[in-house]
């Protein structure tokens, strides 16, 4: 039966209990009517199937152990993301589940933040572009996403009360648009909200968020759900557009809905929606075809080619790749305990685990492979154990040393207190690296970390991640160069904490955490404050050379609107075959609001045999050009130039090219009786109005202040440069005669003719 006409057979009890979890990962069935249950269970970079349904936090069924958000960003390759979409969905359908809950769309607003590991980047564009392909693959199984934590989830601290306060344009433009994009682009089947307020309401209570930007704006259809335990008020929710309170049962919320139709309080249209709504994702999930039974070795080869994909060479003295032969010292706890995923409620049980230190023997059997311990799961300092390891360094070619943010520092529910890692482990690596100059730092966390204090120490270091159950054998394959690595960084690395955009505000007081760094964070901050960074927002080096030429946008100019293509040249320059993560930025040469320096608005991994090159090529729509000003309360483009900037990271632009755009975005006037003279000129309107009458309005000026010719003396002052800032209205008020209209009168006479042609363009260049 279709969802509408058993909409219409349902009692307002049933309807009721539908809005509510009938169990932990379930959703009320109707059994009369045959709506079957929902089976939700999380994600994102696996399945947590828990074995009994009633349980919150057992053990759950085995699945594979994909790499996290984080590692998956650093791969920039969205083909492998919908790759790992559909492995994920696939095991997620042969165990029943119909919702995975994943992917996480936050943005890294600090490299605090407690869920770092389980969100992609720093950078909407980038975290966008990786949820479409993640959600994609899932949803290609007939599995539904639950794209989260809507919104605002940017730390762990007071996750459950705290209140982020941030302004129009830097939610507009920072914090939702990974979220929109996924919306439009891949429809998941729901959208969970997260637990903390935005700008003073609850998420899962928040209409401007739930109802009017995700709903109508954004014409969200599927299902919005709350996090786990996230509702105070379960009218208010469905009130704002809160389909789903999850987890069940929740006999309390039921009764308070059905009250609440009863006495008018809560229209029952509201409820019919959010039940439509429900009804539409019980039917998508019954309509999945028989599930194929995974194939649990091929998944793992895709976790740990993904996990290779992922990694991120930050340094290298040429030391990588190592040759596989003479006495390997391999030092860490992490090469035999390896961490492999945050701690939480994306915690998987994995089908199995490369351990490093193994997959390292195996892959280099000409190679003498040693192991000490070097530090403790206690993370105290050990110095029985550093002599041991540099005794061992000593004695051998390479010294291999791993080093590990563990589950207990990195997991949802609380934030990192630092950036460094553990004393015990930084003191093992300068010690290592005093005796071993061939010291090579294997980072395994799931975010940037402080590698200051010995960074120029080492040969070189690369960063794992939290790799995901084919991390051991990726990094074998990384370190030996059976896969040269090709991940970019999805996130800045500071030189400091003190140095981070948030450092001031983050985590707040009092309840609020205000986001006084607006639409500033990760590359925006450091390229707009000119900080130097460790390594920047994109960097991620190879065991090749890539080469960039020929950047060549479709046309000179265009208009607000057309799609702009951008191709340029790579071409490897090296001995081996590798792949490139080519960047597009976008830099608005003069703008009305202050903007980020550049913006990454287009990526591309390329694989190239050697002395091979491809041409690429981006397309650049409006949204690539246009910021949102809160004064129209819409995206504008505004005519006028803009450079594109083509390179190997953030901090490393290759090629750079002039584009103009003719046609900005007509807006309409919204020139009011406070508005300057320069606000006046700058809009094409109120420049035809007031600039004829500019002249006589300084000249009577002049006169009245008994300075009647051009050029003579005014108080040292440049009159026209006084003027520009002053409303016209001000100017007009100098004129205290009695005939004649008033300032007042004056100013509306000339308003009503600027807003009489209705939309117009607006001018890029102020005077
Ligand atoms: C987490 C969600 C998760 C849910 C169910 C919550 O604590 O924030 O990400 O999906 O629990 O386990």
């Amino acid at each position: 039966m279709d969802p509408k006409s058993l909409l219409a057979q349902l009692t307002l009890e049933e309807k009721a209990a539908l809005c509510c979890g009938a169990g932990p990962w379930t959703t009320a069935e109707v059994a009369r009517l045959e709506v079957p249950r929902v089976f939700v269970a999380d994600g994102p970079h696996g399945v947590r199937r828990v074995v009994d349904e009633h349980a919150m936090a057992q053990t759950s069924l085995p699945s594979t152990d994909f790499p996290t958000a984080v590692s998956l960003a650093s791969s920039w390759d969205t083909a492998l993301v919908r790759e790992v979409g559909e492995a994920i969905g696939r095991e997620a359908a042969a165990q029943g589940v119909d919702v995975v809950l994943g992917p996480g769309a936050n943005i890294k607003r600090t490299p605090l933040g407690g869920r770092n590991f389980e969100y992609f980047s720093e950078d909407p564009y980038l975290a966008g572009e990786m949820a479409v392909a993640w959600i994609d693959g899932v949803q290609s199984r007939g599995v539904g996403a639950s794209l989260k934590h809507f919104a605002l989830n940017n730390q762990e601290f007071q996750r459950n009360v705290i209140d982020a306060v941030a302004d129009e344009r830097t939610l507009r433009e920072l914090y939702l648009p990974a979220f929109e994009t996924a919306v439009r682009r891949a429809r998941p089947w729901t959208v969970m909200t997260a637990y903390n307020k935005v700008n003073g309401a609850l998420c899962a209570q928040n209409a401007p968020l739930l109802t009017d930007i995700l709903k109508q704006e954004w014409d969200y259809q599927g299902v919005v759900v709350s996090d786990w335990g996230a509702v105070r008020e379960r009218v208010a929710s469905l009130a704002a557009g809160l389909d789903l309170e999850m987890p069940g049962p929740r006999p309390r919320g039921v009764r308070r809905i059905v009250d609440a139709v009863g006495n008018g309080e809560l229209d029952v249209a509201v409820l019919d929606d959010a039940v439509l709504r429900l009804l539409r994702l019980a039917a998508r999930a019954s309509h999945r075809s028989a599930a194929e039974e995974p194939d649990a070795a091929a998944h793992h080869a895709l976790a740990r080619r993904a996990a290779a994909d992922g990694m991120v060479l930050l340094s290298n003295d040429g030391t990588l790749p190592l040759d596989g032969r003479g006495t390997l010292a391999v030092i860490g706890r992490s090469a035999e305990h390896p961490h492999t995923q945050g701690g939480g409620s994306s915690h998987i049980n994995p089908t199995r685990v490369d351990i490093p230190l193994e997959a390292l023997a195996a892959a280099a059997p000409d190679a003498e492979v040693r192991y000490a311990e070097g530090w403790g799961a206690d993370l105290s300092p050990q110095p029985e154990r550093i002599l041991a390891a540099v005794e061992l360094a000593r004695r051998a070619e390479v010294a291999l040393v791993f080093v590990a943010l563990p589950g207990s520092i990195e997991s949802e529910g609380y934030d990192r207190t630092e950036l460094g890692l553990p004393p015990a482990q930084v003191a093992l690596i300068r010690q290592v690296a005093a005796a071993q100059p061939r010291t090579v730092v294997v980072l395994n966390s799931g975010g940037a970390v402080d590698v200051s204090p010995w960074v120029d120490e080492v040969a070189a270091v690369l960063q794992g991640w939290t790799m995901g159950q084919g991390g051991g054998g990726a990094l074998a394959d990384v370190l030996l160069g059976r896969v040269n690595p090709s991940g970019k960084l999805a996130e800045t690395y500071p030189l400091r904490l003190e140095d981070t955009p948030a450092y001031l505000s983050y985590p707040g007081e009092n309840g609020r955490a205000p986001y006084t760094e607006g639409l500033f964070v990760g590359y925006r901050y450091y390229d707009a404050r000119g900080v130097p960074v460790r390594f920047g927002f994109g960097h991620g080096l190879s065991y090749t050379r890539f080469a960039y030429a020929e950047l060549e946008p479709a046309a000179p100019a265009f208009d607000d609107g057309d799609v702009l293509r951008v191709a340029f040249t790579v071409t490897n320059r090296g001995e081996r075959a590798g792949k490139e993560v080519a960047q597009l930025y976008v830099r608005d040469v003069a703008s009305r609001l202050r903007r980020p320096v550049k913006e990454l608005k287009g990526f591309a991994k390329v694989a190239l045999e050697p002395g091979e090159s491809k041409r690429v090529t981006l397309a650049l729509d409006r949204r690539a050009f246009a910021y949102w000003d809160p004064a129209y309360g819409r995206w504008v483009a505004e005519a006028g130039e803009f450079e594109l900037l083509v390179g190997a990271s953030a901090t490393d632009i290759r090629l750079r090219a002039t584009v103009t755009m003719r046609q900005g975005t007509a807006l309409p006037c919204i020139l009011r009786r406070e508005s300057t003279i320069r606000e006046w000129l700058a809009d094409e309107r109120g420049r035809a109005v007031l600039e004829p009458l500019m002249d006589a309005i300084v000249g009577g000026l002049r006169a009245g202040m008994g300075a009647a010719e051009e050029g003579a003396e005014f108080i040292g002052m440049d009159l026209m440069g006084f003027l520009m800032d002053m409303p016209l209205l001000n100017v007009l008020s100098f004129d205290q005669s009695e005939d004649g209209p008033t300032a007042e009168e004056r100013v509306d006479a000339m308003l009503a003719a600027a807003h009489a042609d209705g939309a117009a363009l607006h001018r890029k260049e102020l005077p």
